[in-house]
Formats: structure tokens, sequence, C-alpha cells
């Protein structure tokens, strides 16, 4: 049996007898029948099912009665699946005008129009009606076969079109589920193809970080010995200085007293020569800025030490961050003096369980970036760090030009630059994401355009057991 079954038929005529005759010919003619055929089928062992369904049948006087008709219908779920529509229906709608509202209320009405005059123009009522398919012309006077017929047969239709039309749509249903399926897949897909690459842009930078790390280390390593010896020698030599110049003193008083005025010219004008007053004025200074200039190869060498990490190699251990800030913030200080002022404000931190060499990288990717950030006006640059519960956090917060909301989902992913080819690699920042997310932290940014941009890094004191 068809899983939608109806048999609802509205005829919408101004004729009385109409309708008498309608019910004669597509009503069954009594419930005895019914019964009849029911024990026909109970007796012959036949299916009670195969009695046919019979037709339903309502009743309209007029255009505007169908329409209420058909509108109650749908209210209740009960749709016609077809109506016999009268041409001439005085005082109200004409049969036309009839079909124009029903199908403006229920389009999938299959319609009938009956009429008795050949006058009508029909194909301007299609035209107009716009009726395809769904509109059948009956001529008076009725053949009772075909009335039947056009029943059934228009019946079948309605319920085989909701049957197709129910199909589409478990069809669409299914293609769209698909649908969101592959799209699902195609999206995992892509994510897994730019984390693959994310991670080995990462490691070709981290590997040649880490040997240039090791190659500043080593050549650190290198100066920090001769340095030790210029050092040590110059404080010695500054001793050597002092006893020379008391002696010199000593000689030139002696001098004064010499009865020989050759010995004493000679000696004058060999002072004049090498300039002796300007040399002894001179010396100290000279001895003091050499001192200082060795005490800051010294300094640096000690930065790129720490900031290396190179003697700790790559170990998980407690580090004092402030003191690897520090230093990297020496290093980086010629690139952003020109750019801007580096204000630090530093609260009480542990310290903590990392790579101490990797987290400078990270600092120092944070302040390169801030101060490149900085337009022709000469900017600040804020470092702080501060506690959270079981945390610390480290934040780099510049005054600089801010990260365009459309960039700001993509400034972590390798090679995403906005510089100048042979500027910016684009991989400072997927790099230091790698390494806060190595460190069980996260990294957050906050940026307004044409305000600044503040990266927050928050690492666990401890790490989880690795
Ligand atoms: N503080 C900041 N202010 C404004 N823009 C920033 C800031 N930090 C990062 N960006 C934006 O994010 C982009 C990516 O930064 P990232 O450090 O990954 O690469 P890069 O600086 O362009 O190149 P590299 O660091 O490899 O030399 C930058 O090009 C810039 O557009
Ligand atoms: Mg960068």
């Amino acid at each position: 049996m068809n899983p939608i079954q109806n048999r609802r038929i509205l005829l919408v005529d101004d004729m009385p007898t109409i309708h008498e005759d309608f019910r004669k010919i597509l009503l069954p003619p009594s419930a005895a029948k019914s019964a009849l055929d029911a024990a026909k089928a109970a007796l012959f062992d036949d299916e009670v099912k195969s009695v046919e369904v019979p037709f339903e049948l309502d009743s309209a006087y007029q255009g505007e009665e169908g329409l209420a008709k058909v509108q109650a219908s749908l209210g209740a779920g009960r749709p016609y699946a077809m109506a016999f529509v009268d041409m001439r229906m005085p005082p109200g709608w004409d049969g036309v005008e009839t079909i124009e509202h029903l199908w403006r209320v229920d389009p999938r009405l299959q319609v009938v129009i009956c009429t008795a005059y050949s006058d009508t123009s029909w194909e301007e009522v299609l035209t107009r009606l716009d009726a395809r398919d769904r509109l059948l012309i009956l001529k008076k006077p009725f053949d009772n076969i075909e009335v039947r017929q056009l029943a059934s047969a228009l019946t079948a239709k309605w319920e085989s079109t909701q049957q197709a039309g129910l199909q589409i749509d478990q069809l669409e249903a299914a293609v769209e589920e698909r649908t969101v399926k592959l799209v699902h897949a195609n999206e995992a897909l892509q994510a897994e193809m730019s984390e693959r690459l994310r991670r080995e842009s990462q490691l070709v930078q981290s590997e040649k970080l880490a040997s240039i790390g090791q190659l500043a280390a080593g050549v650190a390593h290198e100066i920090n010995n001769p340095i030790g010896f210029v050092c040590s020698n110059f404080g010695a030599m500054q001793g050597y200085f002092d006893n020379l110049m008391q002696l010199l003193g000593a000689y030139e008083r002696a001098a004064a007293q010499l009865n020989s005025p050759a010995t004493t010219s000679g000696l004058a004008r060999l002072r004049e020569d090498l300039q002796l007053d300007y040399l002894k004025e001179d010396m100290p200074g000279l001895m003091r800025e050499s001192r200082e200039g060795i005490e800051r190869v010294r300094a640096i060498v000690q930065d790129l030490r720490e900031f290396s990490q190179v003697d700790s190699a790559q170990e998980w251990r407690l580090a004092n961050l402030h003191q690897g800030i520090n230093s990297t913030l020496n290093i980086v200080a010629s690139e952003v003096r020109q750019m801007a002022d580096i204000v630090k404000t530093y609260g009480q931190i542990p310290e903590i369980e990392c790579l101490a060499s990797q987290i400078n990288q990270v600092v120092m990717n944070l302040v390169v970036n801030a101060a490149h950030a900085m337009g022709s006006e000469r900017g600040c640059i804020t470092v702080s760090t501060g506690t959270e519960d079981d945390h610390v956090w480290i934040e780099v917060a510049d005054t600089g030009c801010g990260i365009a909301a459309q960039h700001l989902s993509r400034i972590f992913d390798p090679f995403f630059t906005t510089k100048p080819v042979g500027k910016g690699t684009g991989l400072g920042l997927s790099l230091s994401y790698g390494i806060v997310q190595r460190h069980h932290g996260r990294i957050e940014v906050q940026s307004r355009v044409g305000e600044g941009t503040t990266f927050r890094i928050v690492l666990p004191v401890r790490q989880p057991s690795h």
C-alpha cells in the first residue's frame, strides 16, 4: 500500500444537483458494499487491503468557501489531493479565479476545471494560471466513468508526486550529510597538512638556531680565555704604570737639581718632543677606556653564553628567567636601540623548569618583532613578568603599528610574514609557538591597529613528567 494515501476530493460548484451527481459517482453505494467486500475477502482468503480505498468528498458552493476548506484542510494536516472546480459560479469568483486562490495556498492540489461553455479561451486561462501539469479540463455533460477515472488517476498522481518529493528530500539530506562529512574530512586533512608543514619548518629552524647557538657559544668560549688574561694583565699594567709615573716624578725632581745646563736643556727638549705632559695626562684615560672596552667584550661573551645556554646543552633545568631576559635584551640592544626604549617591569617570580636557551629565543623573537613594528616615531617596548597560579608569565608589549585583524589568525603560521622579501622569514612566531607548546605553556596576543601589540607567554613552573 502506498504510505502516503490521500483520496480526499473537494468539489467547488454552485449547483447542489452537481454535488448529488458526484456523490453517486464517487462514493461507495453503501456501507453494506464494504462489508460485503470484507466478507468476500475473508471467504476467499483474499487480503482485506485489496479492497479499494474509498474517496472522501467535500463540498463547497462558492470559490471563497472552497478556499476556506482548503486552508482548513491544510491546517488540520489533511490536505486535499484534488479539486473539481466549476467554471461559472455566480455571484462569487469564477473557476479560474478560484483556482488561482487555491494554488496560492496549496500548489500541490490537482485540479479539474468543469465547464459547459465553449466560449472560454483556454490558451489564455492556461497562461494566466501557470497551469503546467496540474490542471485538466472536463466538459459537461459528464460521463460518470470519466469523472471516476479522473479522480482515481489524479489522487494517485498526487500520492506519487508526494512520494517522489519525499524521496528527493531524503536524497538531498543524504547528499548533504555526505557533503558535510567530506568537508570535515577535507578540513582535517588541511589542518594535518599545515600542522606537518609547521612542525617540519620548526625542526629545520630550531636545528639551525641550535647550531648557530653552538657556534656563538664556541666563539664566546674561545674569546673568553684571551679576554681573561688581557683583563688581568691590565690590572698589573695599571700598577706598573703608577710605579713608572712615581719614578718619573722622582727623576724630574732630581733633574731640576742638576748643574749641567747641557743635560738639563737636552732633557727639556726630549720632554717637549715626547709631549710628556700630554702623555701623562692622556695615559690614565686611555687605560680606563681600554679597561671598559674589555669589560664590555667580557659582558657580551657572558651574554652569548647565557643566551645560547650551550653550557647546559638543552637540558630541562630550573632557570632564572630574569637573567635570561636580561642577557637577551643586551644581545638585541643594538638592533632595538634606534627604534625604541626598553622598559622592564619585573615581578617576583620563581625559577621555572625550562629549556632556558629556547625561552630566550622566544623573548628575542618577540622583542625584535616589537622593534620592527615601530614606525618613524620612536616607541616603547615594555617587558614584564609575573605569576598566575602555578604559572609564570612574560609579556612583551609595544607601541608599534599593531596587527590587522585579517592577519591575526595567521601570524603563528610558518612563513607568514608582512615584511619585505629578504627581511623576514616568517618563522619567528611559529618557532616561538612550538617552543611554548613544548613547555606546556601558551602564547596569547592582543593587538590594536595603530596602538600596539602585547604578546603574553604563560609557562608552568614545573613540567609534567617528561
Ligand atoms: N609586535 C608586532 N607588531 C606588529 N606585527 C607583528 C608583531 N609581531 C609579529 N607581527 C606580524 O607577524 C608576522 C610574523 O612574525 P614572525 O616573527 O613569525 O615573522 P617575521 O618577523 O616576519 O620574520 P622573522 O621573524 O622570521 O624574521 C610579521 O611579519 C608581522 O606582520
Ligand atoms: Mg619575527
